[in-house]
């Protein structure tokens, strides 16, 4: 690693913006009531929830946060977050980063569409291609805290572009940028429908 980063990261850990670094064999213990929705490993078997494993662990602890403090509104996990510490949801966060994330299958009749948007974007709608900040391969940003999209359920995925475009009670924790609300509402519902298959069956 090169000086200036190095420094730049001192700077960052110094003035108290990075959070907790996580300990992924304590977040494995406290991560055993997530099991029941979130699959133990964090390869949720249900559709509607999301696959944890793999995940960046920037963009979970950030998540994490969101949820608890209401930014992000999960009804599912009501109260679970309340008693947990910023180590603890560090130390979770470290641990299902550390899995290995499980890959689905696209369904075949929309997979063309959606790979095309997800590698091209649609210049005429001034969408840009999701590659440029999930990676072509789905991975996504783990430093940069972009998350890891490949393999999610396509229903989970579908759910949350439609959340991110509602005007109002949808997912508008995406910082001042308000990047993902601004791409999501350049999408159709076919559009969400056939990337979201298409990431799904992603790796
Ligand atoms: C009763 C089921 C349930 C339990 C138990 C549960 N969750 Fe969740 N969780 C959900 C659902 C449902 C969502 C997605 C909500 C949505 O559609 O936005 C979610 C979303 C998340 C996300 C955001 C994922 C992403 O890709 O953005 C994280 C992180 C998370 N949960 C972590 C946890 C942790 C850690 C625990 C244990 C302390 C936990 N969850 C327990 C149901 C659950
Ligand atoms: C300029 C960067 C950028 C581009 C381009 C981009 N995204 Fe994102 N995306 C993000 C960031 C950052 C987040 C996390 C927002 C947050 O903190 O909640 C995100 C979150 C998401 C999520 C939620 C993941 C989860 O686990 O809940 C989905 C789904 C998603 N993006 C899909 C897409 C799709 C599909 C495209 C292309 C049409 C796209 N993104 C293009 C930056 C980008």
């Amino acid at each position: 690693m090169n000086k200036l980063i190095v420094s730049l990261l001192l700077t960052v850990g110094i003035s108290g913006i990075a959070h907790a670094a996580g300990d992924a064999t304590a977040g494995q213990a406290k991560a055993a009531v997530c099991g029941a929705c979130h699959g133990p490993d964090g390869n949720s078997m249900a559709p509607n929830f999301p696959k944890l494993a793999g995940q960046g662990e920037r963009y979970l602890n950030k998540q994490l946060h969101d949820i608890k403090s209401g930014k992000r509104t999960v009804l599912e996990m009501t109260g679970l977050l309340t008693n947990l510490s910023d180590q603890d949801l560090a130390d979770i966060a470290a641990y299902f980063a550390s899995q290995k994330g499980s890959v689905g299958a696209a369904d075949p009749k929309v997979v063309a569409r959606g790979e095309a948007l997800f590698r091209g974007g649609d210049l005429a709608k001034g969408l840009p291609a999701c590659t440029g900040c999930h990676s072509p391969n789905g991975a996504g940003n783990a430093a940069a805290g972009f998350p890891h999209l490949g393999g999610q359920h396509a229903q989970y995925v579908a759910k949350q572009l439609t959340d991110f475009r509602k005007e109002e009670g949808g997912r508008n924790n995406d910082g001042d940028t308000k990047t993902m609300q601004t791409i999501a509402k350049r999408l159709s519902d076919e559009d969400i429908a056939a990337v979201s298959s298409y990431i799904q069956g992603l790796h």
